[in-house]
């Protein structure tokens, strides 16, 4: 069974997995930068570049151990081209390049939103293509249509903020922390998700965007009138704003679904690990008979099986990545010998 190394260093974490090539895991390994980020409320991408350059070596050592393998079983590796901070994602690209060069073995460049469409891939229950994708994270909320041969259509994404950006800078007013999704979907639990009202932004609208920040206005008003040490009322609000969140999500990926007379839906991305959207989307799934595909919890945040299982299509389409293909902070990317997200 030939076995794919890969990275993923997109934003603020140093991510590295060994996965076979049928798609099953090896080992995982993923370290986070929250730490160095507490005090700033927020990735600096020059701190990032340098935690992720400390971490790539010792990282793939551990993860090597973890699989009890040698790098000369490795057939193919691959990392994230884009879209990311430069920076890092330079770090994880060159560490890749750098091991497929020396191992005289291909390399393929995966586009991060790819790699959230098929983070499942291979598990039980992940669809065939065509089927639509809702990616909801800290940097990017999209709807995308995943074609038969696996090329991804964008189909709307958000106006402004994206969802993760709206829980993180609300939670961060909140006194949460950063991030803050997380935190505010366990408080959420003990909210009362009616005491605030929440606009979900172009309700009626017959499009296929998303708009987040009105939201984050809303939640800011009503953080600057409560009282941050009663935490009922932080409860309220972040139960409030999970409501709003997955609401609008579940919304326009069932108008995704309906517009393109498709039956299946797979969610992914940082959000894609909120329990109200997890619980939003299987309900209407039920309703309409949709196929859903709802990946664990550690396949939603950024992880580099994600990237290996991307990289799949490739190694089946017989496509790999030329060595001179650089890296792109942009969101639209076409990769040579890669998946395009056009
Ligand atoms: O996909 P991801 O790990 O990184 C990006 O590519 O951005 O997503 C991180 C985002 C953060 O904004 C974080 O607050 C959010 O996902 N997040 C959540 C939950 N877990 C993580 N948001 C809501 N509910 C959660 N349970
Ligand atoms: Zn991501």
């Amino acid at each position: 069974m030939r076995k794919i190394l890969s990275f993923d260093t997109s934003c603020d974490d140093t991510a590295a997995a060994i996965v076979a090539e049928s798609g099953e895991i090896l080992a995982t390994m993923i370290y986070s930068q929250v730490k160095e980020y507490e005090a700033f409320g927020g990735v600096v991408p020059e701190i990032g570049s340098r935690a992720h350059i400390e971490q790539i070596f010792p990282l793939t050592k551990a993860l090597f151990a973890k699989a009890k393998l040698e790098p000369e079983q490795i057939d193919f590796v691959a990392a994230t081209l884009a879209p990311g901070l430069i920076g890092p994602l330079l770090v994880g690209a060159s560490f890749a390049k750098a091991f497929a060069l020396a191992r005289k073995i291909p390399f393929i460049g995966v586009h991060h939103i790819v790699g959230h469409v098929l983070a499942g891939l291979s598990e039980p229950g992940f669809p065939n293509p065509p089927f639509i994708a809702l990616i909801a994270s800290g940097g990017h909320s999209a709807l995308y249509l995943c074609q038969s041969d696996y090329r991804i259509k964008l189909l709307g994404q958000t106006l402004d903020d994206a969802a993760g950006e709206a829980f993180d800078k609300i939670g961060r007013s909140l006194g949460l922390g950063y991030p803050a999704g997380k935190k505010m979907d366990e408080l959420a639990d003990f909210g009362d998700k009616n005491r605030f009202a929440f606009t979900i932004a172009m309700k009626n609208e017959d499009h296929l965007n998303f708009s987040f920040s009105g939201l984050k206005t809303q939640a800011l008003n009503y953080i600057k009138k409560i009282d941050l040490n009663n935490q009922k009322d932080v409860q309220d609000i972040c139960a409030g704003v999970r409501e709003a969140i997955a609401q609008a999500l579940c919304l326009r990926a069932f108008k995704a679904l309906e517009r393109n007379q498709l039956k299946k839906l797979v969610i992914g991305g940082g959000v894609a690990a909120n329990s109200r959207l997890r619980e939003c989307v299987n309900e209407n799934s039920r309703q309409q008979k949709v196929e859903l595909f709802l990946p664990a919890i550690n396949l939603c945040t950024d992880n580099a099986v994600m990237i290996a299982r991307a990289a799949i299509i490739d190694i089946n389409q017989g496509k790999n990545t030329d060595l001179t293909m650089d890296v792109s902070a942009n969101l639209s990317v076409e990769m040579a010998g890669g998946l395009t997200c056009d």
